[in-house]
């Protein structure tokens, strides 16, 4: 299925958009002058990514700090603050990605 985001005005570098589609949030952004798509919800203890901070290709989530490769889905780092936790703790799955396409001045999720 492909879903309409927004028009690719309404989405320049450096920015972010939430949007529902089937009851998830997912979080689309164009960082780096690159579109990306991920659920919204942080593959640890599911934070609002939205409330992150995206460092061109990478996110790192605002409640522990874990980092996420924006083009792999790939947890790429989790902070030596965390070393003592039980190692239950620090498991984290992968980011979930989905597929964005820009055509005619519009961007499109396709799930
Ligand atoms: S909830 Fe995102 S790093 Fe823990």
């Amino acid at each position: 299925m492909e879903y309409k985001v927004c028009k690719s005005d309404e989405l320049p570098n450096n920015s972010i958009k939430v949007i529902t589609v089937r009851d998830s949030k997912i979080l689309v952004c164009r960082s780096n002058n690159q579109l990306f798509a991920f659920d919204n919800s942080c593959p640890h203890r599911g934070a609002s990514l939205s409330k992150s901070e995206i460092k061109e290709t990478k996110i790192v989530c605002y409640m522990h700090d874990f980092e996420y490769d924006l083009n792999s889905g790939k947890l790429i780092h989790i902070p030596s603050k965390w070393n003592e936790q039980n190692p239950n703790w620090t498991k984290s799955d992968n980011l979930l990605l989905f597929q964005l396409s820009e055509k005619n001045g519009e961007i499109f999720l396709h799930i």
